[in-house]
């Protein structure tokens, strides 16, 4: 049976190496396991609990992802040693609905450096009951080294830690 992940970028950038990263995955994932991205965290409004998910499309499409995948990959950047306000407004929605209740997540670092962000949505997902799966929340050696899609490809040391995650992920689903 095919497995259904939706990945999900912390950054809005055209030009974000977390979403390369996402991007290469979905190019290199077996036939059994697919790889969608998720890509409208621009498009959510602010959260407001005043506000109703039911009358947010974009928020329903999210949750709906979520709760019909099998697992969910987060790529996100650290802002000022924190997570990024796109990721952390999108998380904020998807709290009330608990689409992330028992569901297996990795946590992707493009950057060794950035250890806050990547403790801090560890800490998040955690209290909102999903499955951190740690054997599979890899820190990727990208930042500082590898600028294009072109070098991402090339890298032996990328596709490992690619296949280590999504072979991880398949393993936490499948309990
Ligand atoms: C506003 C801002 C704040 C940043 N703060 C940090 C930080 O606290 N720690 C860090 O390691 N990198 C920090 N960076 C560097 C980003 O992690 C780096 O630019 C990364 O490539 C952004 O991810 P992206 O390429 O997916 O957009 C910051 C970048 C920006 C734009």
């Amino acid at each position: 049976m095919t497995m259904k992940i939706i990945a999900i970028s912390g950054s809005l950038r055209k030009l974000s190496l977390n979403t390369l990263l996402l991007q290469r995955i979905t190019q290199i994932s077996p036939p059994d396991i697919e790889v969608e991205i998720f890509s409208r965290l621009g498009e959510f409004p602010l959260f407001n609990p005043d506000l109703s998910e039911s009358e947010q499309a974009v928020v329903l499409a999210l949750k709906t992802k979520i709760i019909n995948a099998d697992a969910v990959i987060i790529a996100s950047p650290e802002y000022a040693h924190g997570v990024t306000g796109v990721m952390k407004n999108a998380l904020d929605w998807m709290v009330g609905n608990e689409s992330f209740v028992y569901k297996p997540v990795a946590l992707l670092n493009i950057s060794p450096r950035a250890t806050h962000a990547q403790a801090a949505l560890t800490e998040i997902m955690t209290v909102m009951s999903a499955h951190v799966v740690a054997k599979a929340s890899l820190t990727f050696p990208i930042l500082g080294s590898i600028t294009s899609p072109q070098a991402l490809a090339q890298s032996d040391e990328i596709t490992h830690l690619i296949n280590v995650m999504l072979q991880e992920l398949q393993q936490a689903a499948a309990v």
